[in-house]
């Protein structure tokens, strides 16, 4: 059986993250209102976790819980498990989430913050996924590339286990 490759090690994602949260900091310096972090449960919960303590800007933050459904007959939909209860009017955002693949799920989670009114909508991804395609959109935040290859840990699930593998590793 082959043995998973770890991709990059809890330093190197930390360093990442250091670099994604002074881009945040430079970015929102002059911000009055809190910056609403989103966190997109499950997988953005150690991220956000590490990502948090390193921002020096007013912060509040709140939660939503999506996932896409992983049949055909509904490729582009996301299923709802759970929408921030914080009122997204006038705010501006930072949602924060663990891979950027398709893009599908950041797209339409921006799509709702929108239609809810969100004067900003920025997003902060930890790894991107280097796919074929382009990705249906963009995170203004990237912490690190990683090869089409399923991975997990720091909070992607390997069939909802391994979250807590301390690293990102590729199956
Ligand atoms: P997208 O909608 O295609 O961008 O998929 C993004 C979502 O799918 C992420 O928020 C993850 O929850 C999940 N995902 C995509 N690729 C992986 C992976 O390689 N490992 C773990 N989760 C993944
Ligand atoms: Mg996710």
């Amino acid at each position: 059986m082959s043995q998973p490759e770890c991709l990059y090690n809890l330093a190197e994602i930390d360093a990442a993250l250091d670099s994604m949260a002074a881009q945040i900091n430079a970015d929102y310096a002059d911000q009055l209102q809190p910056l609403l972090v989103l966190v997109l449960l499950k997988g953005a919960l150690v991220t956000a976790g590490a990502l948090l303590p390193k921002l020096t800007v007013p912060v509040e933050v709140d939660y939503l819980h999506a996932s896409r459904y992983r049949d055909n007959s509904a490729a582009d939909q996301l299923r709802w498990l759970a929408k921030p209860q914080t009122d997204l009017s006038g705010r501006d955002l930072l949602i924060v989430d663990d891979i950027l693949d398709q893009g599908i799920t950041l797209r339409e989670v921006v799509k709702y913050c929108l239609e809810c009114q969100a004067s900003s909508v920025a997003t902060a991804v930890l790894a991107h996924k280097q796919l074929p395609q382009p990705a249906l959109v963009a995170a203004d935040y990237l912490g690190l590339q990683v090869p089409d290859r399923y991975v997990y840990g720091f909070g992607m699930d390997n069939a909802e286990r391994d979250r807590n593998a301390p690293g990102i590793f590729a199956l």
